[in-house]
Parts: structure tokens; C-alpha cells; sequence
């Protein structure tokens, strides 16, 4: 069988830490021919660390040596990226958030359908082994009531990148990190249509001058993103969810989960745990989980590869990603000003 061939574009943080090593240790069925980043230098030296042979400055210029891209830029260019590959006929897995707001990952989904070629966001966590766990203990939960997520970093604003450019990303915490675990959340409630979404946004710690920041510093003049969110959500089919994201939250620890109430049992993600009511009593169970695969990178790298060459069904459906945006666009919305 012909290997995929794949393009990296953008060649930072996540390309490196994640989707180059994920796709290399899958070379029975895929091949990196080529990697492109505005930044032609750290192009050529990351195509030279990891041999990969064709490098280029303009994305364009990549697309017609591929089958597939993976597109790590900052959020800006995920869409213009996305829809200009699948205008090319290139398969498309595209770093989350999937866009800047819903309205791009609408003409994302749009151009995806036109081509017919795959169109998939990196939504991660879904391939941990506690939310795949999670996934399938859906059913001993029954109809789900109320979801509790919490995607909360003590001091650790991202002092690299442009995390904390809005114009370049779109938001902060919400649209960076709170993403993940929102879409979590709603893929197992079943994605449940949104019928009313109330936020407020806050960047109030990180508006003072050299506060203590775990990960690296940033200009606290120039920082025009939140740093902590909350929000409240009511779906069609009667459930709700307390939501909460932060970079820079005073609290004592770092705590990232997602909890579900329902009308049969409850369940925690991160750890897994399951409740329960069994011969008149409560019951919780842990998974005694088997040796094998811990990180989700090679997973969602192979399940977007299989989904290419027709084997599977993606994971992280597009429509599922735009109902992701399109909260955080109500959120950002209803937030107001920050405080
Ligand atoms: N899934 C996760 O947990 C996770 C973690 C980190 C970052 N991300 C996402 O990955 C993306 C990139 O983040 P990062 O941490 O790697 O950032 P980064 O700043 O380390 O790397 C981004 C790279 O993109 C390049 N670039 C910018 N515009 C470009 C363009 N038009 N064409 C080609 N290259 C371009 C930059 O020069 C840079 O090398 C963001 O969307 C971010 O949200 C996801």
C-alpha cells in the first residue's frame, strides 16, 4: 500500500513535541515528505533534525507535494491553512482550536465537504485512555444532567509563542486550554444542542506588572486575552454544565477534569471513576488499566491517517469542533469586558 504523505506546517512547539514524533512512529503507513513555517530558518532546521525532505517558507508551495497536512500555526491561519489545502485536495488535521470563531469553521466544514477530503481537529484528550474510559461508562451513567468542567493552571499564563495575542489567537485561557475540556465535556454528554450560554471573562491578575508567572513572563501591557473564565450552559435535551478555565487562577493547585451527573450514575474523568448504585448500595470503580499505549498522540495521528485512506471514522467530528467555537464565541460574547 502507497504511505500517506504528510506536510507539517508550522514548525513549533506542538509540531515537534507531538505530530512529527506521533506520524515517525507510524512510517509503515505514512511518510513526512515535507514541513513549511514563515520562519524559513527553524523550517530548515527542524526538516534537517528530522529528515524530512522537502522544506518551504510558503504553505502553498507545500501543498502540491502531499496528501495530507498538519497544521500547527497559531490560530489565525487555521482556517485561511485548512481551506486553501482542501481546495488543493489535501486531507486536513488541523491543531485546535479549529478557528478563530464559528463562522471560519463553518467554511472550514463547507470547504471539507466540497473536496470530500477529511477535515479533523486536534482535539486530543477524547484519545487519553481515562476519556475513552469515560466514553464507553457513558451508558452507566444514563441520560446526562449536569456537567462540572474544570480546566484551572495556578499562575502558568504561556510566556512563549503568541498565546497572549489576541489578534493572533483569538482569547486566552477559553480558547487555549479551557477548548480541550469543554469539547470533552460535550462529546460525552452526546454533543447536546446548546440552547443558552452565559460567561464572564477576567484578566485581572495578569494586568499587573511582573507578577509571578510559572511559565515564563509576558508583557503584561501588551496581554489582551482572559485569563480566567467561567460560564454556565443549558442544552436542548435539559442538561447543563458549570464551566470554568484558567491560566492564572490563586488557587492551590493546577486542576484539569471533567465530572458528569446522571440520572443513573456519575462518573470523573482525570482520574477515571465511575459511581454508581448496585444491590442497595453506592458503589465506585476504578479502571485497572492494561499496559500498553499512554500518550493519545499516535492514536489521533493514526485515526486521522485511517480516516484519509477510508479505514475509519474520525473521532473528533468537524461539527463537534464548531460546537466547540461556537460556545466559546458565546461565552467571549456574554463575557463583556474583562475585569
Ligand atoms: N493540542 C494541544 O494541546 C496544543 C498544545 C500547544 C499548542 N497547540 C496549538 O498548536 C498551534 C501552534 O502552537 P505552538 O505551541 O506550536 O506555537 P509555536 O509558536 O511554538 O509554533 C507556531 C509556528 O507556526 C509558524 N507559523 C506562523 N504562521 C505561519 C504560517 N502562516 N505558515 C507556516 N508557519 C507559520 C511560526 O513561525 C511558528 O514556528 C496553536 O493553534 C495552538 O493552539 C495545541
Amino acid at each position: 500500500m502507497k504511505k500517506l504523505r504528510i506536510g507539517i506546517i508550522g514548525a513549533g512547539g506542538i509540531a515537534q513535541g507531538r505530530h512529527i514524533p506521533a506520524f515517525l512512529s507510524l512510517s509503515n503507513i505514512c511518510e513526512i515528505t515535507a514541513l513549511s513555517d514563515v520562519h524559513i530558518e527553524r523550517a530548515k532546521e527542524v526538516a534537517g533534525k528530522y529528515t524530512i525532505p522537502g522544506v518551504f517558507e510558503d504553505y502553498r508551495d507545500l501543498l502540491p507535494k502531499v496528501d495530507a497536512v498538519c497544521i500547527c500555526t497559531p490560530n489565525k491561519f487555521h482556517a485561511e491553512i485548512s481551506i486553501a489545502a482542501l481546495k488543493a485536495g489535501v486531507h486536513v488535521l488541523c491543531e485546535k482550536p479549529m478557528a478563530l470563531n464559528a463562522e471560519e469553521c463553518q467554511a472550514m466544514i463547507a470547504a471539507s465537504e466540497k473536496a470530500g477530503k477529511v477535515l479533523a481537529i486536534a482535539y486530543h484528550y477524547r484519545f487519553m485512555k481515562e476519556a475513552q474510559a469515560a466514553k464507553k461508562a457513558m451508558n452507566e451513567v444514563g441520560k446526562p444532567l449536569v456537567a462540572r468542567v474544570h480546566a484551572l493552571r495556578r499562575r502558568k499564563v504561556p510566556g512563549w509563542g503568541v498565546f497572549t495575542n489576541r489578534s493572533l489567537q483569538g482569547g486566552g485561557s477559553l480558547i487555549d486550554f479551557g477548548c480541550h475540556l469543554l469539547d470533552l465535556a460535550l462529546w460525552l454528554m452526546g454533543n447536546p444542542k446548546e440552547i443558552a450560554v452565559s460567561g464572564t471573562t477576567y484578566h485581572a491578575v495578569s494586568k499587573i506588572p511582573n507578577q509571578v508567572n510559572q511559565w515564563g513572563t509576558f508583557d503584561h501591557e501588551t496581554f489582551d486575552v482572559d485569563d480566567h473564565v467561567t460560564a454556565y450552559m443549558k442544552f436542548e435535551n435539559g442538561a447543563s454544565m458549570l464551566f470554568e478555565s484558567s491560566w492564572a487562577a490563586n488557587i492551590k493547585d493546577d486542576y484539569a477534569n471533567v465530572s458528569i451527573s446522571g440520572v443513573d450514575g456519575g462518573l470523573s474523568v482525570f482520574p477515571f471513576e465511575l459511581y454508581t448504585t448496585k444491590n442497595g448500595m453506592l458503589v465506585n470503580s476504578q479502571a485497572a488499566w492494561i499496559p500498553g499505549e499512554e500518550s493519545p498522540d499516535v492514536p489521533q495521528a493514526k485515526n486521522f491517517i485511517d480516516a484519509c485512506l477510508g479505514l475509519a471514522d474520525l473521532v473528533v467530528n468537524p461539527e463537534q469542533a464548531l460546537q466547540v467555537s461556537r460556545i466559546i464565541d458565546q461565552i467571549y460574547e456574554s463575557g463583556g469586558n474583562h475585569l
